[in-house]
């Protein structure tokens, strides 16, 4: 294949990629139909019936272009969140936050911290701009906040990213230990506390906007794809000092955000009782994935997301072919951890009850079919 001939040396040296295989991708490669789609962390309950009045209303005048300062969005977070709006930045969702983030403080060369097996996007961004990656492993399937800050500390690294709770093993710490790991960190280097999850997390897991807002060197990332379902409108801010959270403006896409899910986004804050309706549905379909795995003879771990991360007990070669079997056989699409020891595990994403039930089917047909093997 032949490529245009200056592109920069970064690019031309980065190989060539496709970093996640969408489900979409997987049935036209497979040519199976997905059933159960609880492999993404999406909310298969969707979003609220006023979120989706909001988005019609909304979709009349998507010929027009959106309020590149997102001021409504923002001032109705600000409300939520106790902040200033100047303490806000909206972005594409997390990942296109990221990307900018990493714009931002990353040149080539420098050092990244993050966990080894964390959320791959943040690893892509970093790679796409020249980065270059210092990975920390898990310990007891858990980020090591001690590890990071050693890291930190000894590559003088810019940029640590640290997911609570995380993603993939599903684990958490408690507010007080991530207030203290941000402010041990050296004020040159800069945390981005990934908040993906932050709404299922049981009481205590999230600081208070209180505790980090003054620190410029902490930026929280936050999203509607999960809690709110919406992963589909793309929709993310993040949660920062004022200086810092007014940087993005240099660098971000002003025309990036799209009218239907910023007025989602915004439908989404007003009803609160979706939302605590969703919580529970979620704690209550993480139990039932528990008991799921629990009767197929697999140890799920404890979880503070919409996604339960089960111990299959064996290699990456066994969890790779569960996740292949309940694909190819049954048309149930789940996702694994990348990296040892976190892909001895599979993760499965909450969902509806038509969803637990292929599953529960599923599980033990594909386990039993791989013993006989
Ligand atoms: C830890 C973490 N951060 C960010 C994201 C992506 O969020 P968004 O849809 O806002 O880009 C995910 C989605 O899986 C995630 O697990």
């Amino acid at each position: 294949m032949s490529a245009f001939s200056r592109f920069t040396s970064l690019v031309t040296s980065l190989p060539s990629t496709i970093p996640f295989v969408g489900p979409e991708a997987i049935e036209r490669q497979r040519g199976r139909a997905v059933k159960a789609r609880i492999g993404a962390n999406e909310s298969g309950f969707g979003p609220a019936p006023s979120v989706l009045a909001a988005m019609g209303e909304a979709a009349t005048g998507v010929w027009k272009y959106n309020d590149p300062e997102n001021f409504e969005l923002k001032q109705a977070l600000a409300r939520h969140l106790g902040t200033a709006p100047e303490n806000l930045a909206i972005g594409e969702g997390i990942d296109g936050l990221l990307g900018l983030i990493v714009r931002m403080v990353v040149e080539p060369g420098l050092p990244v911290v993050t966990s080894l097996g964390g959320y791959p996007t943040f690893n892509f961004h970093v790679a796409g701009h020249g980065g270059r990656l210092v990975t920390v492993p898990y310990i007891n399937d858990r980020e090591d906040l001690d590890g990071l800050l050693a890291a930190v500390k000894r590559e003088d690294a810019p940029l640590v990213y640290f997911a609570n709770p995380d993603n993939p093993m599903g684990s958490w710490w408690d507010a007080e230990s991530v207030v203290s790991f941000a402010k041990a960190l050296p004020e040159t280097c800069l945390l981005v506390l990934d908040e993906a999850y932050g709404e299922t997390a049981p009481a205590g897991t999230i600081p208070s906007i209180a505790s980090l807002i003054d620190m410029p060197n902490v930026i929280r990332t936050r999203t509607f794809s999960k809690a709110y379902g919406l992963a589909g409108a793309r929709v993310g801010y993040v949660i920062s000092a004022p200086g810092t959270a007014q940087a993005f403006d240099k660098i971000r896409n002003h025309f990036g955000m799209n009218r239907v899910g910023t007025a989602a986004a915004i439908a989404a804050l007003a009803d609160t009782g979706y939302l605590a309706e969703v919580l529970e549905k979620i704690a209550a379909s993480r139990d039932r994935i528990a008991a799921i795995a629990v009767q197929s003879g697999l140890k799920p771990l404890p979880s503070a997301t919409n996604f339960v991360t089960i111990d299959c007990g064996r290699d990456a070669i066994f969890a790779r072919a569960i996740v292949d079997r309940l694909m190819e056989d049954h048309g149930i699409f789940i996702r694994m951890p990348g990296v040892a020891p976190l892909n001895r595990c599979i993760r499965i994403s909450t969902g509806p009850e038509a969803d637990m039930a292929l599953l529960e089917e599923a599980l033990p047909t594909v386990l039993e079919s791989l013993s006989r093997q």
